[in-house]
């Protein structure tokens, strides 16, 4: 069997004040009428089964938001490696036969939902396959930071019984700096969709021979939250995917996006003004010689002049500022925010 499994514990940092507490960018809608997990949702229809993964305290409104699938609760937040390594534990006994883990984020933005269903259910065939873990690989269209970058290792033909339509990987990146990222474009390299086909045991395997080593054998001694406490907090794309030995990636061809930064959500999700030059996510604008600044201000009236390529977000009594181009350090004032209070 084919089962999803949703990402949706992160906390979404890059999207305060938005996104803050126990109201993370899965529950909002960012311009859709519902909520991301729930477009995301929308998108594993193919699934056997479906299962979101995520913390304890966001339990409750998951199920609101994804009433059709099963909840898998890990102990703590540790970010995805642990989550993930916790799902394929979890689930790898659940069923007759071994089934394949499709593990897909929640922050997404799809152009088209049935074209992106059809290749994840060909990413499980692969995996099923391969026995190795698949990556989607998306075209890059320009050097992002906040990416992973997959370089094909170009042995397609040699795959035994492989079509054209996957390839090994040399090498996995995550989040390279500007000039690498230049650099490993210039290589051939896709960016990591962040959305995974493996087996339980494949994925075991690697983990075992990763930092996560110590949270597979807690897990195996039947003791999740020993495991949970001891581990570091670490994504599956440092922990795993960098040294994996056994991965594979399939194109992904779709108009595709990570709605985890305000510039990215801006760049998706918004009207541009009357004048064409700035996106408005929420709230009303008065640019004045302002451009390409990025304003979600709900029920506010913002007016811009002669300002460029900003963030201006408001939330509750919170406002964030900041240049577009430093989306991925919005992070920095949730971590500062965490350690004054
Ligand atoms: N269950 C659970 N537990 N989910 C989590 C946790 C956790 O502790 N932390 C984060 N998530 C969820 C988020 O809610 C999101 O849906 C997904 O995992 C991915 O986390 P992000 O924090 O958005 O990751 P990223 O965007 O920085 O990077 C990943 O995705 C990129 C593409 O979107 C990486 O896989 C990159 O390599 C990739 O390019
Ligand atoms: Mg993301």
């Amino acid at each position: 069997p084919i089962v999803a499994c949703v990402l949706a514990g992160g906390i979404g940092s890059r999207l305060y004040p938005a996104s803050r507490g126990e109201r993370p960018k899965q529950f909002l809608e960012f311009g859709g009428d519902r909520s991301l997990l729930s477009q995301t949702m929308d998108r594993t229809a193919f699934a056997d089964e479906r299962f979101v993964l995520t913390r304890e305290s966001f339990a409750d409104e998951i199920h609101e938001h994804a009433p059709e699938a099963g909840l898998l609760v890990e102990p703590a937040g540790k970010d995805t490696g642990p989550a993930l390594v916790y799902a394929a534990w979890r689930l790898r006994e659940r069923f007759d036969r071994a089934p394949v883990l499709v593990c897909l984020p929640s922050d997404h933005h799809v152009g088209d939902d049935a074209a992106f269903a059809a290749h994840l259910e060909r990413a499980a065939e692969i995996a099923a396959e391969t026995d190795g873990l698949v990556t989607l690989g998306v075209e890059p269209t320009r050097p992002a930071t906040g990416y992973g970058y997959i370089v094909p290792d170009g042995d397609a033909d040699e795959l035994e019984g492989a079509s054209a339509d996957y390839d090994g990987v040399e090498r996995f990146t995550e989040k390279p700096d500007r000039e690498e990222a230049r650099r490993l474009r210039e290589a051939g390299a896709y960016w990591n969709a962040g959305i995974f086909a493996w087996t339980p045991a494949a994925l075991l395997r690697e983990a075992r021979a990763s930092p996560l080593a110590s949270l597979v054998e807690a897990l195996e001694a039947g003791e999740p939250e020993r495991g949970f406490d001891a581990v570091e907090a670490v994504s599956v794309d440092y922990a795993i995917m960098e040294r994996a030995s056994d991965v594979f990636v399939t194109p992904l061809p779709v108009d595709w996006d990570d709605l985890g930064t305000w510039d990215a959500v801006g760049r998706t999700r918004s009207d541009r003004d009357a004048a064409a030059t700035n996106d408005r996510i929420a709230g009303e604008i008065l640019p004045v010689d302002a451009a390409n600044n990025v304003v979600a201000a709900p029920d506010r009236h913002v007016s811009l002049l002669e300002v460029e390529d900003l963030i201006v977000a408001a939330y509750d009594d919170r406002i964030l500022v900041a240049p577009r181009t430093s989306s991925q350090r919005v992070r920095e004032v949730v971590d500062r925010l965490r350690e004054r209070d």
